[in-house]
This record gives C-alpha cells, structure tokens and sequence, in this order.
C-alpha cells in the first residue's frame, strides 16, 4: 500500500461515518465507507433478482467504477450511480447477508486496495483494521451501547435492521466483525461527534495531513 490508511471499525450506527468523513477532511485524506461497496452489490443482486449460487458468476462481469467527489468516493455499477440506493430498506436487509459470501469479500478488498495504492484514506468498515488493512499503524474501534446505536439511526429516518445486520456482521466465519489487533477503542455511547473527532486526531499525534 502506497498511500496511508486510518482504519475505523465497528457495528452499525457506531459512529464511524461521520467520524471517518470529519476525519478525512481535517487531514486531507480521501474518505471511503467500505460498506457502500457491499451495498452497491447488493442493490445490484436486489434489482437483479440474483440468486445466492449464482453470486459468483455474476460478480465477474460486474463493473464496479470509483468516481472521487470532493473529500469522497460514489460508486457506479455497471455505469449506474448507486449512491441514492445505498440506503434503500431493500439495500439494507440484504447487504450482511450478501457480504457473508467469501467472493464478495475479494471483489471488495480488491478494490479497497487498488484505492490505498493511490491516497491516503480513512476508511470505515467492519474488518479494515483485522483482514484488509492489518499492517497499518492507525486503527480504532468505535462501539456505542445498542439502546444508543438504535436511536441514532432512528434519528436519520433509516428503516434499517441494525441487530440483525450486528448478529450477521459478528458471527460470520469470513471476516467477521472483531475489535482488530493493536486497535484503539473509543465507547462513543456519551460523546459528540466533535469530542471523539478530537480523540481520534489527538491520538493520531503528529501524523502529517495529505499533500494538497
Ligand atoms: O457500514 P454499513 O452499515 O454501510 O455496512 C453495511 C454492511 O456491509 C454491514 O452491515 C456489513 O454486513 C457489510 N460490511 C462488511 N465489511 C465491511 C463493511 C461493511 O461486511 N468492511
């Protein structure tokens, strides 16, 4: 990996989006929710009626294209901006399952790894600092009690399965979500988004912004 990578990992409605994306701009570094990319494919098997043993296959032919906007990524399929499905009900009970399947995981990690090769990101997800980018020095982990996540993601008027999607994401045999190795962790279940910003800056100590 050429560029930096700061890692941030944790269940749903955690923090980290907006904890990444605030982050990234602060520092200069391109921000990528790793989780749009499974819920790119996802929308895609949803519209597409894909069935699960026909997953691999369609994944082949599949284009997954990365357009930079700003401090950010959107994602086309296949030519097809995915960025106002990303959050669609359908979208969102489908995506862990669809993300349990082995050759999805590859898919994505390819291209996560084909983005550290030409910037510096912050990039959030569920196994960035354990399986895609285990060597990097900078990863936290952000959690928040499940009462808390639940209101979050009330508050942003999402029809989302969180517990579901939690017991999914943990439990899986590939990649499943854990508190990656060397990893910071930060309850988030009291604080702002500006205090866990500043944690995350302070304890990034003199790591130097990206070159404009
Ligand atoms: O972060 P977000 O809620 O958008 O992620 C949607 C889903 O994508 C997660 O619930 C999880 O199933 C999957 N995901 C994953 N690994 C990642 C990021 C997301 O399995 N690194």
């Amino acid at each position: 990996m050429a560029g930096r990578v700061i890692a941030i990992d944790g269940p749903a409605a955690s923090g980290k989006s907006s904890v990444a994306r605030s982050v990234a701009s602060t520092l200069g570094f391109l921000f990528v929710s790793s989780g749009h990319f499974y819920r790119a494919l996802a929308w895609g098997t949803v519209i597409e009626s894909i069935p699960d043993e026909a997953l691999n296959d369609w994944l082949m032919s599949r284009h997954l294209g990365v357009e930079e906007k700003e401090n950010s990524i959107s994602l086309l399929l296949d030519g097809k901006d995915a960025t106002s499905h990303l959050s669609d009900p359908e979208v969102a009970a489908k995506v862990s399952q669809i993300a349990s399947f082995p050759c999805m995981r590859d898919f994505v990690n390819s291209r996560l790894h084909a983005l550290a090769e030409e910037r510096d990101l912050v990039m959030e997800g569920r196994d960035i600092g354990s399986v895609v980018f285990p060597d990097t020095p900078w990863k936290f982990y952000l959690d928040a009690s499940p009462e808390e996540r639940a209101r979050r993601r009330a508050r942003e008027g999402d029809v989302d399965p969180i517990a579901e999607r939690d017991r999914l994401d943990s439990t899986r045999v590939t990649a499943p979500l854990v508190i990656p190795e060397g990893s910071d962790v930060i309850d988030t279940t009291r604080m702002t988004l500006e205090q866990v910003v500043d944690v995350v800056i302070s304890r990034l100590g003199n790591l130097q912004p990206s070159n404009p």
